[in-house]
């Protein structure tokens, strides 16, 4: 079976590419390099010590695109393409409608032309908005969402699920993550943020090569155990793994599915400040700054359904989580250095 992993240079897509060629799947990845870097193939390779053919291409390009899906028949594909900065959603927010939507009604209309209609798509646990309740399971209602982004994510769920209701011959999987941090064990590819990072780990690692002088905590006065916000962080490489264990999902006839993937647990700002000073000896000095606009108390997940369904379960720890990210920002204080 034949993957096309669209973004499959970024940082979920390229854990992702991993675990697939690890598990016997043929892949070809299509990225336009908007946010990732050209090296990532050639260390993918090195992984795998499998070819991984690529094509610059982006997604909206649908002459390109088409010729990808002609050369390469895939039978089904893992969309990891479009744009995920927050804030710059809200100063950008034609940009991101008409990247992610527009780069994904693209995608699928190449898609049912050439005959291929399975697709796993990387939505996010953004689209619970503040969640109903807690731990979130996947019957709870979409939420209100902060940010054009998160709006992309949530309109993106509802015409996925609107094309197989139209067509039943499309399988769709959902696959809502919750905070992806850590990278490969190797430590050659991992998260790699244009300019001072916005997520919480890739800050954390940045004052901890040095880069930045001090870990800013948004808010302590939430009603969490300690005040600061809590989030279900998951090793990157069991969500890729959760990749693989849903393609059954797109056997002929499965139709529309929807999965929560996380780990179940959540943790605090400061849990993951400790946690990390734990496992890396390395001390992050912080200071307590007002809290972030768009940002919720408490969000993680139920990954029962996935357990049940998928047989897929994280595996790592916090710990774990906390030792590869290090080790990735360490032995490449500048990314991938272009
Ligand atoms: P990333 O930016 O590292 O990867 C996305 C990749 O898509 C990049 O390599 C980028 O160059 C490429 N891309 C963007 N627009 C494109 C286009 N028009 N054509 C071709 N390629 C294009 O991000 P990531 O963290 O790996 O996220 C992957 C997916 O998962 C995204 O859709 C993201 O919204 C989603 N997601 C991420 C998180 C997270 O915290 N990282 C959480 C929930 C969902
Ligand atoms: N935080 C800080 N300081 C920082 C960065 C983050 O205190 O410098 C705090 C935030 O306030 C929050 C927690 O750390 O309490 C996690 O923040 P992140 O920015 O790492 O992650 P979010 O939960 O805000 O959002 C992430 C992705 C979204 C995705 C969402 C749910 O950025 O795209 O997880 O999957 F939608």
């Amino acid at each position: 079976m034949k993957i096309l992993v669209t973004g499959g240079a970024g940082f979920i897509g390229s854990h992702t590419v991993v675990e697939l060629q690890s598990a016997g799947y043929e892949v070809a990845v299509v990225d336009n390099l908007y946010n990732a870097s050209p090296k990532v193939i050639g260390r993918l390779e090195a992984i795998t010590g499998k070819k991984v053919p690529f094509y610059k291409v982006d997604i909206r390009d649908r002459e390109g695109l088409t010729e990808v899906f002609e050369q390469e028949k895939p039978d089904a594909v893992i969309h990891f393409a479009g744009l995920k900065a927050v804030g710059e959603s809200v100063r950008k927010p034609w940009e991101y409608y008409e990247n992610n939507i527009g780069g994904t009604l693209v995608l699928t209309d190449v898609m049912r032309k050439c005959g291929c209609k399975n697709i796993i798509f990387s939505s996010s646990a953004t689209v619970y908005g503040d969640p109903a309740f807690i731990p979130i399971t996947e019957e709870c209602p979409k939420g209100t969402c902060t940010n054009p982004y998160g709006w992309t994510k949530w309109m993106l769920e509802q015409i996925l699920s609107d094309l197989h209701t139209a067509d039943p011959e499309w399988n769709v999987v959902l696959l809502r993550y919750f905070n992806p941090i850590g990278a490969h064990k190797s430590g050659t590819i991992g998260e790699n943020p244009n300019g001072i990072p916005n997520n919480l780990m890739p800050y954390i690692t940045q004052v901890a090569v040095g880069k930045l002088e001090k870990l800013h905590v948004f808010g302590n006065d939430y009603d969490t155990h300690d005040g600061t916000g809590v989030r279900d962080y998951i090793h990157v490489v069991d969500l890729a793994k959760g990749h693989v264990c849903a393609l059954k999902k797109l056997e002929p006839g499965s139709g529309l599915s929807i999965y929560n993937l996380g780990t179940g647990v959540g943790y605090s700002v400061l849990d993951i400040v400790n946690s990390f000073e734990e496992a890396t000896g390395v001390k992050i000095p912080y200071v307590i700054d007002p809290r972030r606009a768009g940002d919720i108390a408490e969000c993680y997940s139920s990954p029962e359904k996935a357990e049940k369904e998928l047989g897929w379960k994280a595996e790592n720890g916090i710990r774990e989580m906390c030792e590869d990210a290090w080790r990735w920002q360490s032995m490449n204080p500048q990314g991938y250095g272009d």
